[in-house]
């Protein structure tokens, strides 16, 4: 077999059978296929798509391509969460502490920003000394000891999706349902889990933006992750808006140890509380969503979540005083608001744009290997539903970069959208697949 056939039956419309996705995946792991042959396979799965069959065993491929952890020695339902990416999404920063200290074990093995998007591997990694690459040993000590971990893809887990993400992310093919899907899945059904509980975004800051192409994604990802024997669930959740205010790592660590103090965002706390209790629900804890919910918000109310939060960092290597003293998170040294230009109701936002200046600032990556800088990123002081006076400041932008402000500060301006008529705010949870 060669990779080039391969390519070439792809970009033509072909279906790939069982053994060339091995191959090629096998070619990935072992780095005999190059980045040039890579990127185009996915630039052709890109534009040509991938019947069920192909991305089930896309994913089964990248599954198998390191370790299947089997965590049949901790006892209880081993119960995670994942978002297909968004903006100022901080989610599993609240949710995994939370449901961990309802007492579900949470294997969770995550990725850094992708795209336009956050990830929760940079997040972690801006409270100075956290480590994400800990090894297999480390990471499931922690979970039977704390109920928590979460670690990168490293090279024991999931290996092929660590290669194929970060291409994706410089090559312009990350919204590809199959290429979500296969990551996804992948990476998550490879710790050893029983249950999944898989947060959809939808709209302008999402990687899918029309409701049905996001209804599809759910609908796949439980489909795959059904024949793969798990119990599963996709919570369909808006992203025509920043979620909570601050988008960035080390600002958005900042917010959700605010949620995790019962205080910060209500977006954030609402779905924090609704998709945290699917998770109980799931792992047999809870048996109504409302039940789960009541149980959570007494872990909030008792510090219980904020503790586990600090059980989480001190585990990996943190330094848990960031928790009462943001200060200790990298700050940025140029702090700018960006005013708005008329007066008027905020319509919509482009939440993709959003999203681009934050990586700008130096919250995320140009290139596979470009270093972050944790504490770029901005606080969205307006959302759709305000008012806001002409002048007025719409977003707080942090930086170390002067010379890149003009640009992010136009990206900005132009993702708004401001008018006369008074709207109302999305729904932050559209539908439940389950
Ligand atoms: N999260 C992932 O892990 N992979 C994707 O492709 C998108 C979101």
């Amino acid at each position: 077999m060669r990779p080039f056939d391969i390519i070439k039956k792809k970009r033509d419309g072909g279906i790939l059978s069982r053994e060339e996705i091995d191959f090629f995946i096998r070619g990935i792991v072992d780095e005999e296929i190059p980045d040039y042959q890579v990127s185009a396979l996915l630039m052709a799965i890109y534009f040509n798509g991938m019947a069920e069959d192909e991305i089930y065993q896309l994913t089964s491929s990248m599954m198998y391509s390191g370790k299947v952890l089997s965590l049949s020695d901790i006892t209880g339902m081993k119960v995670d969460k994942h978002s297909t990416g968004g903006v100022g999404d901080k989610l599993t920063l609240t949710i995994a502490p939370l449901a961990a200290s309802a007492g579900l074990h949470i294997p969770m093995i995550s990725g850094r920003g992708l795209g336009h998007t956050g990830g929760t591997i940079d997040k972690l990694e801006s409270i100075p000394g956290f480590k994400t690459n800990l090894s297999i040993k480390e990471f499931t000590r922690n979970i039977r000891e704390i109920n928590l971990s979460i670690i990168c893809q490293t090279g024991e887990i999931a290996p092929a999706d660590r290669r194929l993400y970060s291409l994706r992310d410089v090559t312009a093919t990350v919204d590809s349902l199959p290429l979500i899907v296969s990551s996804i899945m992948s990476k998550k059904l490879a710790e050893g889990i029983d249950g999944l509980v898989l947060d959809v975004k939808t709209g302008s800051g999402a990687f899918l933006k029309k409701l049905e192409d996001s209804l599809a994604l759910g609908d796949m990802l439980v489909r795959i992750g059904r024949r793969m024997g798990k119990k599963v669930a996709a919570i369909i959740t808006d992203m025509n808006q920043p979620s909570g205010y601050a988008v960035g790592n080390s600002l958005e660590v900042a917010e959700a140890i605010e949620v995790l103090k019962g205080k910060g965002p209500e977006d954030i706390r609402f779905l924090t509380l609704n998709i945290a209790a699917w998770m109980l629900k799931m792992g047999d804890i809870a048996t109504e969503i409302g039940d789960g919910i009541r149980v959570l918000e007494d872990k909030l109310r008792s510090g219980e979540a904020l503790q586990k939060f600090r059980e989480l960092i001190k585990a990996q290597g943190g330094n848990i005083e960031v928790v009462e003293n943001y200060n200790l998170l990298p700050c940025a040294k140029i702090i700018k608001e960006i005013k708005g230009e008329k007066a008027g109701y905020i319509q919509s936002i482009d939440t993709e744009k959003i999203g681009i200046a934050a990586c700008m600032l130096g919250a995320g990556r140009l290139k596979v290997d470009s270093p972050i800088d944790h504490s770029a990123g901005l606080i969205v002081r307006k959302k759709i539903g305000d008012y806001v006076e002409r002048g007025e400041t719409l977003i707080t932008i942090h930086t170390n970069n002067k010379d890149i402000i003009p640009e992010a500060e136009s990206f900005i301006l132009n993702s708004y959208v401001i008018g006369d008529k008074c709207c109302i705010r999305p729904p932050l949870i559209h539908k439940v697949l389950n």
